[in-house]
């Protein structure tokens, strides 16, 4: 069995730093399994937030080695050793090596754009708050017959609805680093899907595309696809965007 080195920034209100544990690597370990380690072996006050382990509740996103993903599906043997000066596709404010100093290892932070509450825990409220300002719903009359769906439409609708609002989009997404009213990534991919949907009444069509038509809606998106390679789901924000900015009047 082999040894890495798990370093951990940690913060407790306004006190941050960066903790180091030994953790022996067992076959198909993920990183949520080495931070359970170190919380029952090592250091019980470590923070992290986790529910299903399966890549399904997007609960336990985080920065792994600079790039947001979630530590239930990231494998430690595909990370351990990125410990090169090039930052991956995430955001990068400082290079892993300046934390590992070249020793093989992983760096585990909180999610960047959002507020930390403790250690790798961060504050999702404005994330929330960003995607329930599209109105993400249909408001349909209970009375209504069912719409019929082609299935050509349900295909293009689930490459948005398998989201499972997991924030790495907006972790690595450079407009919402910039500007804290930005939609983001996550609401504006559920935007075009509501706007795509045949049940959407052409009226909440209308209102939403005048709520995105700003600076801090479709147009501020640097259109750098940092959201697409991050997404754990294949969700692909950048397209949604680019095809919302089409349709603006
Ligand atoms: S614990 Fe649910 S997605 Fe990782």
């Amino acid at each position: 069995m082999s040894e890495f080195e798990l370093m951990i920034r940690r913060q407790d209100r306004e006190q941050i730093w960066i903790d180091r544990f030994t953790v022996e690597e067992r076959p198909g370990m993920t990183v949520l399994e080495a931070l359970f380690h170190v919380q029952e072996k090592i250091d019980g006050s470590l923070c992290f937030r986790y529910s299903c382990r399966g890549a399904v509740c997007g609960s336990c996103a985080m920065l792994i080695n600079k790039v947001p993903r979630l530590a239930c599906r990231t494998q430690v043997s595909e990370v351990k050793d990125e410990t090169t000066d090039e930052p991956k596709d995430g955001v990068a404010s400082i290079k892993p090596s300046e934390i590992i100093e070249g020793r093989n290892g992983i760096l585990v932070e909180p999610l960047p754009n959002l507020s930390v509450i403790r250690d790798l825990i961060v504050d999702m409220d404005h994330f929330y708050e960003l995607v329930d300002s599209i109105k993400p719903w249909i408001n349909s009359d209970a009375k209504e017959k069912a719409t019929l769906m082609e299935p050509s439409m349900q295909i293009q609708l689930e490459k948005y609805t398998n989201c499972i609002l997991c924030a790495t989009c907006h972790g690595a997404c450079p407009a919402a680093a910039r500007n804290g009213e930005y939609l983001g990534p996550a609401a504006l991919a559920k935007a075009w899907r509501f706007h795509l949907d045949p049940r959407s009444k052409e009226k909440d069509r209308k209102e939403l595309a005048k709520f995105i038509n700003s600076d801090s809606g479709v147009w501020g998106c640097d259109v750098v696809y940092k959201c697409v390679a991050v997404c754990p789901k294949k969700v692909t924000p950048t397209q949604g965007i680019l095809k919302l900015r089409g349709k603006m009047e």
